[in-house]
């Protein structure tokens, strides 16, 4: 199947595409539990981490994607570069161009930086959002799913989408891009989505979105019985007013806790990107409880990761001229 040449969005995936970019990374996931993590794949490639934002997870989870398919890889952060005294993205980008870069992966504190990149004519090689401002993150939502898809179903996943699953979004979703391109990502996958939030963290458009809108996550949890409940990380440098009256009363009302994991069905799990704030968002009995399965998913995004780079350097390059 024709893949795309960038990915900026969750909604740049056909279902088959999204199913596809899963099934590639069913396959990574048996590399990475081989004694030699290597495929000589992109052998002669360069990939370029292009961070203007902070990240341990994203950057070192791309980095070693890259590594594992034998490409070349520079990891570029805007602390310390030139970026700091003041040069453009364009004349960054430019740069990396002149160098030979095949694909760039980005992160940065703009909504819509990673489009802006792909537009641009600056760069020929592949662009891969890693994450822009309140707007997306689909590299996450991918390992998401993938996390959700093995989950589960297992040894039987290849080929699966996620028609029918539940999922319980909570928290942050105003300020979150993982909240974001989940969304879309699920229901390209079939699934059914829930946001559940205090009022003030829902996005002024969010009865236009496609998903069930809740204030009560007790309600949602009896009342739904989700496959997957979703904790989103309350995202405090977003944030510039109050939008609840304190931090225990967050971690009360929404915050998930081993009374709401006993409400769990057998089988549910509980996820979160991370970074987590403890005792925040979500306590230590269920972050660190057989259902959560926050370190499977940092271990699942180096999969995905290394099956998007090979999606998109792999593919027809039209474009390409050098
Ligand atoms: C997320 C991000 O940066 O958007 N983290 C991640 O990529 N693992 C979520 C977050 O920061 O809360």
């Amino acid at each position: 199947m024709m893949m795309n040449r960038n990915l900026l969005s969750a909604a740049d995936l056909s279902r088959d595409q999204a199913v596809e970019i899963l099934d590639i990374a069913e396959g990574m996931a048996d590399v990475n539990d081989r004694e030699i993590k290597k495929l000589p794949t992109l052998r002669g490639k360069t990939v370029v981490n292009l961070f203007f934002e902070d990240s341990t997870r994203t950057r070192i989870s791309f980095e070693l994607a890259a590594k594992r398919l034998s490409a070349d890889v520079i990891n570029f952060s805007a602390k310390g570069s030139s970026v700091s005294k003041g040069e453009s993205l364009k004349d960054t980008a430019q740069t990396l161009e002149a160098m030979g870069a095949d694909a760039v992966v980005i992160r940065h504190g703009a909504s819509g930086a990673a489009n802006v990149l792909a537009h641009s004519g600056w760069i020929n090689g592949a662009i891969v959002n890693a994450g822009d401002g309140t707007h997306e993150h689909p590299t996450q939502a991918l390992l998401d799913a993938f996390t959700m898809r093995k989950r589960l179903h297992g040894k039987a996943s290849a080929g699966r989408s996620l028609d029918g699953v539940k999922v319980a979004i909570v928290g942050d979703i105003l300020h979150s891009r993982v909240a974001r391109s989940n969304l879309l990502l699920l229901n390209t996958l079939g699934a059914e989505v829930h946001f559940v939030a205090p009022p003030t963290l829902l996005p002024a458009n969010a009865s236009n979105m496609k998903a069930t809108l809740h204030y009560s996550l007790d309600e949602v949890l009896e009342n739904e019985t989700p496959e997957v409940v979703m904790m989103l990380r309350v995202q405090a440098e977003r944030m510039n007013a109050s939008y609840f009256p304190s931090e225990r009363e967050y971690a009360r009302i929404w915050g998930f806790n081993a009374d709401r994991l006993a409400k769990l069905k057998p089988g549910a799990m509980v996820m979160h990107p991370g970074p987590m704030n403890r005792g925040l968002e979500i306590d230590a009995i269920s972050a660190d409880s057989p259902q959560s399965t926050v370190l499977g998913q940092v271990a699942n995004g180096v999969s995905v990761r290394m099956a998007v780079l090979f999606s998109v350097l792999s593919g027809e390059r039209a474009n390409h001229v050098n």
